[in-house]
């Protein structure tokens, strides 16, 4: 069965060969006229479930939009109102669902749950995000980094701010795709050792640092995320803000950076927060890129996963 989990438990070449197909399909998709019918339907016949215990804009959309635009259906439920909110096990949803469907993709929070969902699945399972991880996002951030500055391989990029879901598949893409990471954020937020500890034994040369100003020096690219994931306990956001408060990405921060590096963030910002508003609207920004190529980036995994 092939499963789209997590970034550093995907064959690199494989990885390589979805953003190549993800670029070439949104080439040929955003060249015709508008409104044009796609006449690439390998989804044709195939329906693909939609879960999620937690909200999502991007990550609920784009994938609805990108299978219906192979030429498949889509089912887009809510964790709650299906009967594993009221304690049916994951894995006989796992295999009930199986018999309905092709493919599945969930959000959810413990990525037990999703290795779960992946092993009693008899169809390909997708990670829509977990507390841990956030792999098709990056996807998406790879082929935005690489359509505007060619290939990423040997780049820097650095993440400014807590080391999350979303920075831990960062992690596991600088081992796969081969480029040099910098985290910079207070200790009790650092990545998980083990991530850190694959992309130095992929061959990324990974650096920890308190320094913001340090860590953007020779920086091709300039992450920011939320200071409180959607898992984090509430309480803590007054704590985080304390302790992240100095890692804001803004203006003065990315002077300090290479003069094209580009800046990102998966969305949803609090602006002003993590990041300025004039950072977010200004000449370094990508996001608006970076949140069109979940579409295609998801496109290419959906075609990976299902074999067509
Ligand atoms: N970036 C991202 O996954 O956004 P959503 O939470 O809106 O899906
Ligand atoms: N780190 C964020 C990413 C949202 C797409 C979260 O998990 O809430």
């Amino acid at each position: 069965m092939t499963h789209f989990l997590d970034i550093h438990t995907t064959d690199a070449a494989d990885l390589r060969a979805m953003i190549d197909s993800a670029r070439a399909m949104k080439t040929a998709r955003n060249n015709r006229p508008k409104g044009t019918p796609d006449d690439d339907q390998p989804l044709a016949g195939r329906m693909v479930a939609l879960i999620f215990e937690k909200p999502s804009t991007r990550t609920r959309i784009s994938f609805d939009v990108g299978v219906r635009q192979m030429g498949g259906q889509t089912m887009v439920l809510s964790g709650a109102d299906m009967q594993l909110g009221h304690g049916e096990t994951i894995a006989d949803t796992a295999r009930v669902l199986s018999r309905y469907v092709d493919l599945i993709m969930i959000r959810t929070f413990e990525e037990a749950t999703l290795q779960e969902m992946a092993e009693y699945a008899s169809v390909p399972v997708i990670n829509g995000l977990t507390n841990r991880t956030h792999p098709c996002q990056i996807m998406a951030d790879v082929m935005t980094f690489e359509e505007h500055r060619g290939p990423i391989a040997g780049k820097k990029v650095v993440w400014s701010g807590d080391g999350n879901n979303v920075c831990a598949s960062w992690l596991h893409a600088a081992g796969q795709f081969g480029f040099d990471f910098t985290f910079t954020g207070p200790e009790p937020l650092d990545p998980e050792r083990v991530w850190i500890d694959f992309a130095r034994a992929h061959g990324s040369d990974v650096k920890i640092t308190r320094n913001p100003e340090e860590a953007v020096a020779g920086a091709d690219l300039v992450i920011a995320d939320t200071w409180v994931s959607m898992h984090d306990p509430q309480s803590a956001r007054e704590r985080r803000h304390n302790q992240l408060r100095g890692y804001q990405v803004n203006e003065a921060l990315m002077a300090r950076a290479k003069p094209d590096a580009l800046f990102m963030h998966c969305l949803p910002a609090h602006r002003d927060d993590e990041v300025t508003s004039a950072v977010m609207d200004g000449p370094h920004s990508v996001i608006w890129d970076e949140a069109e190529n979940r579409l295609h980036a998801q496109k290419a995994v959906l075609r990976w996963c299902l074999g067509v």
